[in-house]
């Protein structure tokens, strides 16, 4: 099924964060990709308050974050929103030279970026920068999205883009009847209605 095989693809939980005319924001993201030597790409939701705030600046940070992470820090970034607060008031941050906070606690690794590209992708925009600040924190490991969803038991809301809307299968759109198979068979005639498979739609 479809939702199983986004689920394969598992990436570094991370925050991301900026600074615009005094005003700091972040979120959690596992869309980090390492694009190129010193460039990262990371994939941000329009609904993300933090995105409008990186499209002002120009800047981001990414902070990878390890496997001891609170459990309240990800409720604060990945659950709230930073338009209604300041969600760096209630952790210890350092500020870079360009003034975008990072975390001090449980960062393996931090990337300060300025944004040098971006794609619109309509949901997300997916932004590409370049690296001027970079530092290793910490060799604990990382968390990753498998180990955040297998032995953290955390959820992953509708903003990350590895979120997969919808159930699997298909609905008859005459009589309702579900299809609960990713594949529709060529001789597929449904059980309740009898219509054949142009009458299916995707759920
Ligand atoms: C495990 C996890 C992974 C997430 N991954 C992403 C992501 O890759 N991209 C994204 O835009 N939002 C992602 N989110 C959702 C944002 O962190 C969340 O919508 C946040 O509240 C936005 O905060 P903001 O409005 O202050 O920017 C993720 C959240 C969690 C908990």
């Amino acid at each position: 099924m479809a939702h199983k095989a986004y689920d394969k693809i598992s990436g570094t939980l991370a925050i991301v964060s900026t600074a615009h005319e005094g005003k700091l924001s972040g979120c959690i993201i596992n869309s980090v990709l390492l694009a190129a030597g010193g460039k990262l790409a990371i994939s941000v939701s329009k609904d993300n308050f933090t995105c409008g705030e990186i499209e002002k600046s120009g800047l981001f940070t990414v902070a990878l974050l390890t496997q001891e992470v609170q459990g309240q820090v990800i409720a604060d970034f990945g659950f709230k929103s930073s338009a209604q607060l300041n969600k760096f008031a209630s952790w210890a941050y350092v500020k870079d030279k360009k003034g975008v906070p990072c975390l001090t606690q449980d960062v393996a690794a931090r990337f300060a970026c300025r944004v040098t590209d971006k794609v619109d992708l309509n949901s997300h925009i997916l932004f590409i920068g370049t690296a001027y600040e970079v530092e290793a924190r910490s060799e604990s490991p990382v968390l990753t999205t498998e180990y955040y969803k297998t032995a953290k038991e955390g959820q992953v809301p509708a903003a990350a883009p590895s979120h997969v809307t919808g159930e699997p299968g298909w609905r008859c759109s005459v009589c309702g009847y579900i299809l609960e198979s990713d594949e529709i068979p060529d001789d597929f005639k449904c059980p309740i209605c009898g219509r054949g498979p142009n009458m299916l739609v995707k759920r």
